[in-house]
């Protein structure tokens, strides 16, 4: 039977500027949602999760409305089948059986590594060849149907473009990708804030708005567009600008191999989404803080923001015990239960190959 996995991401800098034409560095991680397929007789996509209550059966020609599909996480299953059916695929029957240790609501992409893994199953059920920017598109339009959530191009292109021991520097543009080394020296920790958040019920979707209605009344395309001359008095475009500035920075300094760059970059990307973009939260904002008292060369944010997961550059001879320090102070502050784990950069989606 047909195995496919497709990792989730941590986001290390380039907040909020994917819809923007922006770039970004991202990585895809060690952490994936896997996806094996049965063949089925009838025309009908089912699915079963490993983690999540409930068998999803939407017809295989994408007729059935993804928002209106039951139990509520099929709503993924059936935007997938919808997007794939008008872009041809055959309607071809398959059971899905997925399982994923992606946290959901951390800020990891575990919706766009779930529509991505199922996309890569249906192509395969049916024949049909998605790959590489087009995949990562099929599976960015899957989410914008079946949830309503206007994300941009990150997640899905980090999923399937990912390698392993790199980040990948994104032009969210042309979608050229470059895979940069992470240091050796380095380890990329990821800090859940015990704050869950659900895209949907956050306002990200209207900070896009206010921050796409200001490249309108520029007259530009997209805020990759301005100059920060342009955008100096204008919080939301100020953030875009100089986050987009900062990303370039940061991969220059990875490429480089120029290490104390990197942490004031990301703590001045947190600064900026905290101050200029407003998403962030107060625990958040404790956890960066405590994350560099106890060492990081910087913390941020990573994801949408509201809640959700922080990540820390880290010695790698101290990523443990710089892990346990901002943790225990960081629930002594506010009272919540973080998780933490040093993740590492995996490679893109694809199939399983018998382990
Ligand atoms: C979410 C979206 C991405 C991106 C980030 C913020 O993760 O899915 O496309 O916009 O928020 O950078």
């Amino acid at each position: 039977m047909p195995e496919f996995r497709a990792p989730g991401r941590v986001n290390l800098i380039g907040g909020q500027v994917d819809y923007h034409d922006g770039w970004v560095v991202s990585m895809a991680i060690d952490r994936d949602v896997r996806v094996v397929a049965h063949a089925r007789t009838d025309a009908r996509v089912t699915a079963r999760s490993h983690e999540l209550e409930g068998e999803v059966s939407v017809a295989a020609d994408g007729s059935d409305d993804p928002p209106a599909t039951q139990p509520r996480w099929g709503r993924a299953v059936a935007g997938v089948t919808r997007v794939l059916a008008d872009l041809g695929r055959a309607p071809v029957g398959v059971a899905l059986d997925t399982r994923s240790d992606v946290p959901i609501g951390a800020g990891l992409s575990s919706s766009a590594a779930f529509e991505v893994a199922c996309m890569l199953a249906l192509c395969d059920a049916a024949r049909f060849v998605l790959g590489g920017a087009d995949l990562a598109r099929a599976a960015q339009r899957s989410e914008h149907v079946a949830t309503g959530v206007p994300c941009g191009i990150q997640d899905q292109m980090a999923s399937v473009l990912g390698r392993a021991d790199h980040a990948i520097f994104l032009d969210c543009r042309t979608l050229a990708v470059e895979h940069v080394p992470v240091p050796e020296e380095l380890r990329v920790l990821v800090v859940h804030s015990g704050v869950p958040r659900e895209l949907e019920q956050t306002p990200y979707a209207q900070r896009r708005a206010e921050s796409q209605a200001v490249a309108a009344r520029l007259g530009l395309p997209a805020l990759r567009d301005a100059s920060f001359d342009q955008v100096r008095d204008i919080p939301r475009g100020r953030h875009a600008v100089t986050e987009m500035q900062r990303v370039r920075d940061f991969a220059r300094a990875l490429r480089e191999h120029d290490l104390d760059a990197l942490g004031p970059l990301m703590l001045a990307s947190h600064a900026s989404s905290r101050d200029d973009m407003e998403v962030s939260i107060p625990e958040l904002d404790v956890l960066v803080d405590e994350l560099v008292r106890a060492g990081a060369l910087g913390a941020r944010l990573t994801g949408a923001g509201f809640g959700g997961c922080v990540v820390a550059l880290v010695p790698a001879a101290d990523a443990e015990t710089i892990a346990q320090r901002a943790t225990g102070a960081y629930r002594t502050r506010t009272a919540r239960e973080p998780s933490a784990w040093i993740t590492r950069a995996a490679d893109g989606a694809g199939p399983v190959s018998g382990e």
